[in-house]
């Protein structure tokens, strides 16, 4: 691939202030008990269900700028994949419990001018919180509507000063297995990795997330701090990340070093490019009995199609 990318335009997309989003939020928390619903479970069978003590709580209703309705904090948090503690779903909620992420840095290095090692309350504190919105479709052709607050990963790299010759942006999750168990499992090159190309990493709809429905981020979602980016496949949204490089080299990814032939390092969201496994065409809400359609970009092709002129869009690698 020859530099395929070129800068994109935002257009708009739901971005709700934080501080219209609580005013008009109205949560209740008690004590209660989540367990798996039918439809997790048809996602899943093999799981059995899993109770926990997490609160419950009741948020306004919202929706994406497609008028599809938010999935609940309780699904958001309780179907998961988090392979540092589980391969199942279910279990990675009560396995996270007590996971430790105070205190937390994220170093940010490589072909930058200024590089610097961040305090999770200094990424707070320093750019602007923000909430978005976001599908979220996963390559198991499962996918949920996920309202995050978080800041886009471009107003951390201005800030480092990324130079001419940065091409990709590498990502790094936490390797700390004695209280992540999975990464005891040898069938995983750890930490888990992931990359963008920079110009994808510098497009506004890619986010650093730190919490959900304006609540702190949850371990298994990626405490304290993960990247979402909502037109490619989940496995690109790297959770608790420590370390952000830039770099000239396409960077090695998980799941593009496990199995190459499944895993792509472009992985756009694309329903006509099939998984060897699954068929992308369609996908299965969590939350909603029938499938739906999935959307070319997972539906923001308006603003990422650009990103991709001139490419082969049938070779999702
Ligand atoms: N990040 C790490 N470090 N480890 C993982 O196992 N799973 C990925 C992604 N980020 C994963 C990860 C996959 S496959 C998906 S679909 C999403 O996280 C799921 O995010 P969620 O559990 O918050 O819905």
């Amino acid at each position: 691939m020859n530099n395929p990318y070129k800068s994109v335009p935002v257009r708009s997309y739901e971005i709700t202030p934080k501080e219209t989003y609580l005013s008009r939020r109205d949560f209740i928390k008690a004590a209660g008990v989540v367990a798996g619903s039918a439809a997790l479970a048809a996602c899943a069978p093999q799981v059995e269900e899993v109770t926990s003590t997490a609160p419950v709580h009741n948020f306004p209703s919202m929706s994406d700028e497609l008028g599809n309705p938010a999935n609940t904090f309780e699904e958001i948090t309780s179907y998961n994949n988090y392979y540092e503690f589980s391969t199942n779903k279910e279990a990675v909620l009560p396995l996270s419990k007590g996971f430790t992420t105070s205190p937390w840095t994220v170093e940010v290095t490589g072909m930058v001018n200024k590089p610097k090692t961040y305090g999770f309350e200094d990424l707070l504190s320093l750019f602007t919180q923000e909430e978005r919105i976001y599908r979220l479709r996963c390559v198991e052709a499962w996918s949920m509507v996920i309202p995050w607050n978080g800041f886009p990963l471009a107003s951390l790299l201005k800030a480092v000063e990324p130079t001419s010759d940065a091409k990709y942006v590498r990502f790094e999750t936490v390797y700390r297995p004695e209280e992540m168990k999975g990464q005891g499992s040898p069938f995983y090159p750890w930490p888990y990795q992931e990359g963008l190309h920079i110009r994808e990493a510098m497009n506004e709809l890619t986010l650093l997330a730190t919490g959900i429905y304006g609540e702190t981020m949850l371990p298994q979602n990626g405490a304290p701090i993960r990247l979402v980016v909502p037109w490619k496949y989940g496995f690109k949204s790297i959770k608790s990340i420590v370390k952000i490089e830039l770099t000239d080299q396409r960077p090695d990814t998980l799941w593009n070093t496990v199995a190459s032939n499944e895993y792509g390092f472009l992985a756009n969201v694309n329903p006509n490019v099939d998984h060897p496994r699954w068929s992308q065409a369609s996908e299965r809400r969590i939350g909603e009995l029938s499938r739906r359609e999935t959307l070319m970009f997972n539906g923001y092709g308006e603003q990422v199609a650009d990103l991709y002129d001139g490419i082969d869009l049938s070779l999702n690698y």
